[in-house]
Order: structure tokens, then sequence, then C-alpha cells
């Protein structure tokens, strides 16, 4: 999502005449995006504020702005608490930047952190930041309706919208145009995409059919789908569109119904089950990820462990796996205790990482022998003569080769693997 922003935010600022960089002692202006998602985020913020503090003391005329959730949640306090900062402001705010850095050139500091019902960007092409040129993030929407008791993001980004679907495929069309092959899907909440003018409705599964039928060649990845939301008609539609990746993310959370309800989820552990089985049904050969919360308010061992047999029972292929922070102002920080000793939180979340090692073992080993489509991304950081890139399955596969450019797609026989990459061999 920060990388999606963080391109808007470039393009906006090209329009008075900055350009980015990557060399911070050219800059005359540093934005750091931020993420409220979990404690540990804030503070690596703080602590590069404080870099830029020193930096700032070297380097007198740079200015310094905080971007995003973390401008949101705190406002004018980060302005108090960082001497360093002279901007802030959130993420519905970004068109107001120019006129922001007028009022800081002129000496003042800036701040804007309005959250808007309707912002969404749609008429500004984002400048895109990646390196590689193959992958480009396309948001969707913006915003979360959901309510889940540990998140912070509601509040940080504001109510859902979504962008109209032309503005979309436009982006796409022209992404194409410019060499992309895969574009990924950005929303808090993609399945819950509704776009409604004039009678004229969109839903999910029809803009995702618009965007796959713009080039065959083009590969189609969407994030984040909630449980609650994943449709079969949704399964169904990628099934007959080749370029739709098979890869699923699907945030469990936990693997017990008592948690996931105080959680406020909204689906129990075996509606998530449901979920699996769905996927596995109509796109067998479907890659699942996931997120996971070890320690939350209330969770006993024996949550801990439906979490881990969950964990098994889906078999995931990779897993986001977090120890719970709890947030100011969420439902959770308002109404429980953040009860799980420290060392009991770490412990778990070890289990679960030594577990989804396992699995991602497992995961891998199940591809050799497969014949797989890859997508070059690039030059293997280890060794100029191989190249990396990364299945439908979003798995990333390292093979011999040197004739090819990123964009290219190569037939590849997996034949061998670590827990976090696969190896192959081209196939003429
Ligand atoms: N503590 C730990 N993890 C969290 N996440 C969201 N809020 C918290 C929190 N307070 C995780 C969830 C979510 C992912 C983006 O971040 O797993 O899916
Ligand atoms: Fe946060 Fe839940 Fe919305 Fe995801 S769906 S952004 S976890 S409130």
């Amino acid at each position: 999502m920060n990388v999606a922003d963080s391109e808007v935010v470039a393009a906006v600022l090209r329009r008075c005449n900055y350009r980015h960089t990557d060399k911070p002692g050219e800059a005359d202006l540093i934005l750091v995006n931020t993420c409220s998602v979990r404690e540990h985020a804030e503070q690596r913020v703080r602590a590069r504020l404080r870099e830029l503090g020193q930096f700032k003391q070297m380097h007198g005329s740079v200015k310094v702005g905080v971007i995003g959730c973390m401008a949101e949640r705190l406002k004018e306090k980060l302005l108090e608490e960082e001497p360093v900062v002279d901007l802030v402001v959130g993420p519905d705010a970004y068109r107001e930047l120019p006129a922001l850095l007028e009022e800081v050139d002129g000496g003042g500091k800036g701040i804007n952190t309005l959250l808007s019902t309707e912002e969404t960007y749609a008429d500004i092409a984002p400048v895109r930041l990646d390196k590689n040129r193959v992958t480009a993030f396309v948001s969707i929407m913006r915003g979360c309706n959901n309510h889940c008791a540990f998140c912070v993001v509601p509040s940080t980004r504001g109510r859902e919208r979504s962008r109209d679907p032309e503005s979309v495929t436009g982006e796409v069309k022209a992404l194409i145009g410019q060499g992309y092959r895969e574009v990924i899907l950005l929303g808090q909440n993609v399945n819950s995409y509704r776009w409604n003018k004039n009678g004229d409705r969109v839903s999910f599964e029809a803009l995702l059919e618009q965007v796959a039928r713009i080039d065959p060649l083009l590969r189609v990845r969407f994030t984040t789908s909630h449980p609650k939301d994943l449709s079969e008609g949704l399964l169904k539609q990628m099934a007959l569109y080749p370029n739709i990746c098979r890869a699923i993310h699907l945030p469990v959370q936990s693997g017990s119904t008592r948690v996931l309800r105080r959680m406020k989820r909204r689906y129990t552990r075996e509606d998530y089950m449901g979920r699996v089985e769905a996927i596995r049904k109509h796109l067998p050969d479907t890659s699942l990820s996931t997120d996971i919360i070890a320690g939350f308010s209330g969770e006993t061992e024996e949550d801990h462990r439906q979490t881990l047999s969950l964990m098994e029972w889906a078999g995931f292929d990779f897993s986001f796996m977090f120890k719970y922070s709890q947030r100011p102002d969420t439902f959770a920080a308002n109404r429980y205790n953040d009860d799980v000793p420290a060392e009991t939180k770490a412990r778990r979340l070890n289990e679960i990482i030594s577990l989804q090692t396992r699995l991602s073992r497992k995961s891998k080993e199940k591809e050799v022998g497969q014949i797989r489509e890859v997508l070059v991304e690039g030059t293997s950081k280890k060794s100029e003569t191989h190249l990396f890139g990364r299945t439908s399955q979003n798995m990333v596969v390292v093979f011999q080769g040197r004739d090819y450019r990123p964009g290219d797609y190569l037939k590849v026989r997996i034949t061998g693997c670590t827990s976090a990459t696969l190896f192959g061999e081209h196939l003429p």
C-alpha cells in the first residue's frame, strides 16, 4: 500500500517541479511514508526521524515530512514531539502537498490530516519507483469499513471508496505500453470493491475480468482478500483466466473461533476452512498465503494450538506472522487487556514461524519436477549467470541463463529448493 502511495506522492510533487532521488544528500525534501499497524513500525520511524535530525544539522536547508498512517494517527503531536519534522500529511491529503510546501518554504510548518470519503487519486498517474519495470502496483480502492478489533487502519485510512474502473484499466494499459508484464491490484479489502455511478455497477469480479482481458500476456494479482468476502463466483472466474495468477492471500489471523470472535473478524474456523476447500476445488493449482497474529488479548494455549493445527491443515505456502501489538484507540485497546505476557507471545510466534518454515519447505518440495512458466525479473544477486523470476503461484525461481530480459516468459523445470526459493532449469 505504501509503495503505491509513495508513487502518487511522487506524481503530485512532480507537478510542482520536484524530482525523485535515491540520494539523501541531493534532496531538498525528505518524506517518510509511515505505517502504524504495529508499534514496532512506529518505533522505527521515530529512530529514522532522530537520524534525520542529525542529517539536517549538516544539510540545513533540507525539509522533512511525515506522511501516511502515523501522520494521520498522531497529527499535531508529531510536530510537537519531533522538532525535525516540518510537514505532516495524512493519506487523503496528498494533493495539498504543494500548498503545504509553500507554507514550509515560508518558514512555517505544514499539516493536513483530513480524511476524505471520496479521494482515490484516480486521475493521478503514479510515478513508478520500482527498479525492475516488470511489476507495478495499481491501487483500486482506499480505506476499510471492517472493524477488526486489533487494527488501526480504519481510523488512519478512513472509509472505503472505490476507484473509477476506467481509470484503473487506463492505468493498466499505460503500464503495458511502458513494458510492464504484471499488475497487483491493491486494496485493504479488495473483495468489497464496488463502483456505482449513474446505474453503472462494477463489482470486484467484473473489474478483475476487465483487467485480465486487456492482454493475456499481462499477469494479474490482487491483495488483500477478506475470508468473509471471498466469493465462489470470484474463484470460478479466476479459473477462466489463466493470466489471473494462481496465488491467493487470505489472512486468517487465528485458528480459534473464540479468538476470531473477539477479533471481530466475522468468520469462524470452519468458515475459513470452507473458503480454503472452495479454493482447492475451483483452483487446485493455487498457492495460499496468510497473515497470523500470535498472542492476541485473551488467547489461551488451546487457542494457540488451534492456530497451529489450522496452519497444518491448510498447508499455507507462505505466511506473514506477527506478535500482537496493542494499538491505541482500537476496539481491543478500549475493551480488552493486552494480557498475554511478552515471553509467551514470543514463544508462540516462534512456534508459528518454525511450523511455517516446515510448511514452506514442503510446499516448495511439491514443486520439484513441475514445469512452470516464469516471468523473469532480473539477474540473480548471487550470480551473474543466473536469472530469477516468479511463477504464477508467486514463488521465486532461480535458474541458469543470461540472454533474457526482465519481462520475458520462460518455461522452467523445477529441480530443487530451499524453504524460500526454487531452483530450476530453463527448457528450450
Ligand atoms: N498487531 C499485530 N499484527 C497486526 N496486524 C494488524 N494489526 C495488528 C496488530 N495490532 C497484522 C494483521 C494484518 C496485517 C496487515 O497486519 O495480520 O492482516
Ligand atoms: Fe484492518 Fe481488518 Fe480492515 Fe484488514 S480488514 S485493514 S485487518 S480492519
